[in-house]
């Protein structure tokens, strides 16, 4: 036996888990088609500079890193967003906007795997390119909440936050811009007293403690308290105006808004604005997130551009259908095994499973030269609804026998009604 097995942290998709992942990217792909979203496919490989420009120290420290044949140090990507900066910096660059983006495949990050958590995880990844406005935030929220429904997940949470509250307060009391991501990190992790540490103001680090520990049970409350409390920071204050004003747009449109966490960071570093995550509360994992990036495509060397978008983990949404047992709503299509009595009878039983197949009916044939009795049994245990039995007799009159395993019957049936008999 080998003993070979995949990467820590990788994994086999087995058939059951493979048909929800390709479900849930039926799912995010007619939701691409109902908010405008073309879809693009980008290279796995990037290079690290690109990869590593404004991601994060975290994500930085646990790519797939390493030197090409041509002595290029390059990477897995570790998501999709750099990837559609690069294409907007480039060939897309004269496209009108907005431009709106859609991806879905693998990406690869060295994080400690667990329930979840994985090295080699699917995403589905959303981008609305050049918009500034409130509305293009919105929609990337109500886009996620369409996704969420569509999938039939329905104990879901969205969180929504502001990076500009926090980058507001730390840039006005004089925090460089290394030590504000470093601090936002810790904020992400939860890590609030390691985070102030590294606030040598006093005052500051007040301010930061007094907005951590804000609490109210309803989101717009908390926007009002919010207000209140930053008051005194010009460029806080604008922030929280806008997710007000993102908060009223969204709840307006049906979307339910769970929180409104005034501490709320996420690891990435290009955030610029609204931030936020959709998660399963029982679970304590998140699906999905994202939040504004004004500045990336500008760093990448484009025309200052605005950008929000978002990316729903699929391995996780997987888990979440099967823990909360989904049905998947598939298109039902009847499954047929065919397989003769003679061999002789082979070539004719070839051409009834095409004529089959045309007609849209799923057909296994049998490739195995097993004696009818046996390949009935096979076919009977991987639950196809029929057998279609060529035997000679049958054939020289235009028919085949019919069995139904459901019904635990079987008819001759003559080959000009066969499709329209088994779909019935
Ligand atoms: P992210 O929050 O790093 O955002 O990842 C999005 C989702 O990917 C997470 O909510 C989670 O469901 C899933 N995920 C992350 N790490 C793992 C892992 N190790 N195993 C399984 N699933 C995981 C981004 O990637 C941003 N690029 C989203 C974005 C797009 N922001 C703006 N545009």
């Amino acid at each position: 036996m080998s003993t070979f097995q995949p990467v820590r942290g990788m994994r086999d998709l087995l058939p059951d888990e493979t048909e929800i992942f390709r479900y849930l990217i039926t799912q995010a792909t007619k939701n691409a088609q109902l908010y405008g979203f073309k879809e693009v496919i980008t290279p796995v490989v990037e290079p690290y500079e690109l990869l590593s420009a404004k991601s994060g120290e975290e994500i930085r420290q646990r790519m797939f890193t390493f030197k090409d044949l041509g002595d290029r140090t390059v990477a897995l990507r570790p998501e999709f967003t750099a990837s559609i900066a690069r294409l907007v910096t480039t060939t897309l660059k004269n496209e009108p906007k907005p431009l709106r983006l859609f991806s879905v495949g693998s990406v690869y990050r060295y994080d400690e795997p667990q329930k979840g958590r994985y090295r080699e995880f699917w995403q589905a990844n959303f981008e609305l390119i050049g918009s500034a406005k409130p509305e293009a935030d919105a929609e990337i929220i109500l886009l996620t909440n369409s996704m969420m429904k569509k999938t039939g997940l329905t104990n879901y949470a969205i969180k929504l936050g502001h990076v500009g509250t926090l980058k507001g307060i730390l840039t006005q009391e004089g925090v460089d811009d290394k030590t504000q991501n470093a601090v936002l990190q810790r904020m992400d992790k939860k890590d609030y007293n390691a985070a102030l540490a590294l606030v040598s103001s006093e005052k500051c680090r007040n301010k930061l403690q007094e907005l951590i520990e804000l609490k109210s049970n309803n989101p717009f409350d908390t926007v009002e308290q919010m207000k209140a409390h930053v008051k005194d920071y010009e460029k806080a204050t604008a922030a929280v105006e806008n997710l007000a004003t993102i908060l009223k747009i969204v709840t307006d449109c049906g979307c339910e808004i769970k929180t409104v966490d005034p501490a709320f960071a996420r690891g990435l570093e290009y955030y610029t604005g609204m931030i936020f995550e959709v998660y399963i509360p029982q679970l304590d994992i998140a699906l999905g997130g994202g939040g504004r990036y004004d500045k990336l495509i500008e760093v990448f060397g484009g025309e200052p551009t605005p950008a929000v978008g978002v990316a729903y983990g699929l391995d996780r949404m997987a888990l979440a259908i099967q823990t909360q047992k989904i049905t998947l709503h598939k298109e039902e299509i009847k499954r047929v095994a065919v397989l003769t009595i003679k061999d002789e009878q082979k070539s004719e039983a070839l051409k009834i499973a095409q004529m089959l197949r045309e007609a849209g009916i799923a057909v296994e044939f049998e490739v195995m030269g097993r004696k009818t009795a046996k390949a009935l049994e096979f076919a009977d245990k991987h639950q196809v609804d029929y057998a279609v039995i060529v035997g000679e007799r049958e054939l020289k009159v235009g028919k085949v026998v019919l069995k139904d395993f459901k019904q635990r019957q079987q008819t001759e049936v003559a080959l000009t009604e066969l499709a329209t008999k088994i779909k019935a």
